[in-house]
């Protein structure tokens, strides 16, 4: 991969200081990874083009080069996905996307360009990943997913691909710009409340009918997380709440504040940036984490950690799809039906405790959909910026959607680029 190494280099500096300067570049983004998976991988080359026709210079180059034996990449943009080989690659070359990060405003059409490279204000989330894979926000009750605030997409202006890059992930190209619709924001209300684990039945109760309400009043979110800290040693609930208008402890929130005994309150108004969830799976979903979570504490040593998300999304995430010229997670197919998106997230230290965890994973996951499936209550959706590479996230979009996108990867991508040199994420072809 020197070739291309050297061609960017050498274009802006002499090679010398290159060498040294991409060497500390090199190391820098590797630390920078959210996932210490990731960062373990140490791949031939990182480019980091400045704008987009660099981009497309590095595509171009590892097409051509792939002619005589296959370049294998990935594109980065803020590096967040949390396995390995999403956005970084052993044996092949990291597109970092993070010097591509200019946001520009435009007063005049109420919108803003946003480069992939750029991330989410409070967080290392990038712009790039979090967008292609939907996104879910602070605002998404009321204005929707990320993706459905996309107006435009800079990598091509076809219609249909318009539609399919609203959470067609990297299988159509390498998005260089978005641009968003803006909307006006003067404040928030929200933070973290922490109950013990005793409180889950109390919690559960209140985060349906929180969800069910939702419709009336198209604002807040709310999140119910049991959560183990190996550092911490105590079983507990976290609740984070965030409402996007500067109102003290919103209405919607009453039922969990009349809930007793938090441990710890941090809610107030701030200036941030500023599956189906009938309360019996939720309540089966626990039982069988708190029995993980005893086989873990008997097995586990060093410090590790264990979270375990409930979020509602109802319609309103969605329905600014279909205004916005529709996407390919086709939800319009559930019939206005209140998901909840339930994500275990787990970390731990040790290669040889890999296997421990990763079925403990899997324990949390695979009776739950089997319970749901026995009462009629699972849903072939996955949240794909959440989704394990052991999971087929694309395949929930629904038949019609698949057919779709693998149209689009066909026609856009006659030779397969993005199917087989991007090995990264979740891959529209690999879907039967
Ligand atoms: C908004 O305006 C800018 C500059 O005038 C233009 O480049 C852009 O395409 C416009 N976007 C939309 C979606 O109209
Ligand atoms: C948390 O507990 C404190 C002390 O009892 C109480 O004043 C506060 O209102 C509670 N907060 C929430 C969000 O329920």
């Amino acid at each position: 991969m020197i070739g291309i190494f050297a061609l960017l280099a050498a274009a802006t500096l002499p090679i010398s200081q290159a060498q040294t300067r991409l060497l500390s570049d090199y190391n820098n983004r590797l630390n920078s990874y959210f996932d210490m998976k990731q960062q373990g991988i140490t791949g031939n080359c990182i480019v980091q083009p400045r704008c987009s026709n660099e981009v497309s210079l590095i595509v171009k180059s590892l097409f051509t080069a792939s002619i005589l034996k296959p370049y294998r990449f990935v594109i980065c943009s803020g590096g967040h996905t949390p396995y390995a080989g999403a956005s970084n690659i052993e044996n092949g070359v990291t597109i970092d996307l993070q010097y591509i990060s200019a946001v520009n405003y435009d007063a005049k059409n109420s919108s803003v360009k946003v480069r992939p490279g750029a991330t989410w204000d409070d967080s290392s989330v990038g712009v790039g990943g979090l967008t292609l894979g939907g996104g879910i926000s602070y605002f998404s009750p009321e204005q929707g997913l990320i993706s459905d605030n996309v107006l435009e997409f800079e990598v091509t202006s076809h219609p249909d691909l318009f539609m399919v890059l609203k959470r067609g992930n990297n299988n159509f190209g390498i998005v260089t710009s978005f641009q968003f619709r803006m909307f006006s924001y003067d404040g928030m209300w929200g933070g973290l409340v922490i109950y013990p684990e005793t409180a889950i039945h109390a919690q559960f109760k209140a985060l349906i009918n929180f969800a069910n309400n939702i419709e009336k009043n198209l604002k807040g979110a709310a999140i119910v997380m049991p959560v183990y800290q190996s550092a911490v040693g105590a079983d507990l609930i976290l609740n984070a709440y965030d409402y996007p208008e500067p109102v003290w402890r919103p209405a919607a929130y009453n039922e969990f504040v009349a809930i007793p005994g938090n441990i710890s309150d941090t809610t107030g108004l701030r200036n941030v940036f500023p599956r189906t969830g009938a309360q019996g799976v939720m309540t089966k979903a626990h039982k069988i984490y708190l029995d993980v979570l005893a086989k873990l504490k008997a097995k586990v040593t060093g410090d590790w950690e264990i979270y375990v998300l409930y979020q509602p999304q109802p319609p309103s995430y969605w329905q600014k799809s279909l205004e916005g010229g529709g996407n390919v997670l086709g939800l319009e197919r559930f019939n206005g039906q209140v998901l909840c998106l339930y994500q275990p997230y787990i970390s731990w230290q040790g290669a040889e405790q890999d296997k421990l965890f990763q079925k403990a994973g899997a324990d949390l996951i695979k009776p739950i959909c089997d319970y749901a499936e026995s009462i009629g209550a699972d849903n072939p959706y996955l949240c794909l910026d959440y989704a394990d590479n052991t999971q087929d996230p694309l395949k929930g979009y629904g038949e019609e959607n698949v057919k779709k996108m693998k149209a689009a990867a066909k026609k856009y991508d006659p030779f397969g680029v993005f199917q087989n040199l991007v090995p990264g994420d979740f891959k529209i072809s690999k879907v039967d």
